[in-house]
């Protein structure tokens, strides 16, 4: 069992973000010192309920446990769920005393870290995620939100858990497509972190417990260092641009977000070393590693189609695009382009 500590300095609050195995039954033996009041509230969905809800609530018998489950998916993670988390409280008469529990993958962590946010205008809230993608990336730094019908995460708050609870155990049932796009958030933080770790992973040297300690230790430092997301947070979003680009060309169902990420951070690779500001022989690395994963690495539209759908990426100002390179492996950096050399840069790499 590993430990690894995020201090977050602007919403004062540290906590402890415990990873290992067989955790999920002892569950209170890591978080009943966060829990105050008497009463619980699991927030999970319709997939994770019938595996893990019960395991969760015989290890917190201590407590009055409450649970809501939501319909599973990207679709429930909208104002009306919100909504009914928010009733579901009213109705069992939580208070700020009381403890709310996300059980689930990135889309519950995100609505019930919203809803802990707001309700009672904050009430405490723990993540037990149970994706690898949760594990690695979306349980820890304080992100919570739901999705507006015109764009993904367009409401939310920056509130953190009280604690993070990662049981490996629970990815064993995940789908191998779910496993396979959380390995790409895990692949593109091992190329923000450093040279030893994407080596491991490349090698499929690191056991579970180890590959996500790191991811998460890795994460914990960008968000103790800009917690509110206004400058170095920006690097871990290393080839999201042409990912959510890739991801809308295909509405949202021909590819999911780890493949747009794995064919997005090869072009973003591509385009620093066309440009001379990475080091050449990376994409390549990169590409060989995903596709070790299973990951697509080649863009399946035209530069001008990429071009075309990132142009309206929110992200993008009147002067271009700010777009995350490496100089090396473990060395990220923020880089403005405007639009005229992005287009001529796609057309050269892709
Ligand atoms: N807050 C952040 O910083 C942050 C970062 C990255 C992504 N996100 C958000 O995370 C979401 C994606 O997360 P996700 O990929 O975990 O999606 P998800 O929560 O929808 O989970 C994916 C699927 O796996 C199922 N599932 C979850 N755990 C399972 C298990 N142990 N066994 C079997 N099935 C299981 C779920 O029911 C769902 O069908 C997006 O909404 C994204 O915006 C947030
Ligand atoms: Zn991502």
């Amino acid at each position: 069992m590993n430990r690894v500590t995020c201090e977050t300095a602007k919403k004062n609050n540290t906590y402890d973000i415990t990873i290992g195995n067989n955790l999920l039954k002892n569950a209170d033996k890591y978080i009943s010192r966060f829990i105050k009041g008497k009463k619980v509230a699991i927030i999970t969905d319709s997939n994770v309920a019938p595996l893990y809800a019960d395991i969760l609530k015989d290890a917190l018998s201590a407590y009055q446990v409450f649970t809501f489950i939501f319909p599973a998916g990207e679709a429930s993670k909208n104002f009306s769920t919100i909504n009914s988390i928010y009733s579901f409280l009213c109705e069992n008469d939580f208070t700020r005393e009381d403890t709310l529990i996300a059980l689930g993958g990135g889309v519950t962590g995100d609505m019930c870290g919203f809803a802990a946010a707001t309700y009672l205008r904050g009430v405490p809230f723990i993540q037990i995620p149970t994706t690898l993608l949760s594990d690695v990336d979306s349980s820890v730094g304080g992100k919570t939100g739901y999705d507006l019908p015109c764009g993904k995460n367009l409401i939310g708050a920056f509130y953190q858990p009280k604690a993070v609870l990662i049981d490996t155990d629970l990815l064993t049932t995940l789908k191998p497509e779910t496993v396979s796009d959380g390995m790409a958030e895990v692949i593109k933080t091992a190329l923000l972190s450093d040279k030893d770790m994407f080596d491991l992973i490349s090698e499929k040297q690191l056991d579970l417990t180890e590959m996500i300690t790191r991811c998460v230790h890795f994460k914990s430092t960008i968000v103790q260092a800009d917690e509110l997301d206004s400058g170095i947070r920006g690097i871990l979003n290393l080839g999201h641009t042409f990912g959510h680009a890739i991801e809308k060309l295909g509405n949202y169902k021909t590819y999911s977000h780890g493949q747009g990420v794995a064919i997005g951070t090869v072009i973003a690779c591509k385009i620093g070393e066309k440009l001379g500001l990475t080091k050449k022989g990376i994409a390549d690395l990169a590409k060989n590693t995903f596709e070790a994963y299973g990951l697509p690495t080649l863009p399946p539209y035209s530069a001008q189609e990429i071009f075309g759908a990132l142009k309206n990426d929110k992200k993008a100002n009147s002067s271009g695009i700010k777009l995350v390179l490496l100089n090396d492996i473990g060395s990220a950096f923020l880089h403005q382009t405007d639009f005229d050399t992005l287009e001529k840069l796609l057309t050269e790499v892709i």
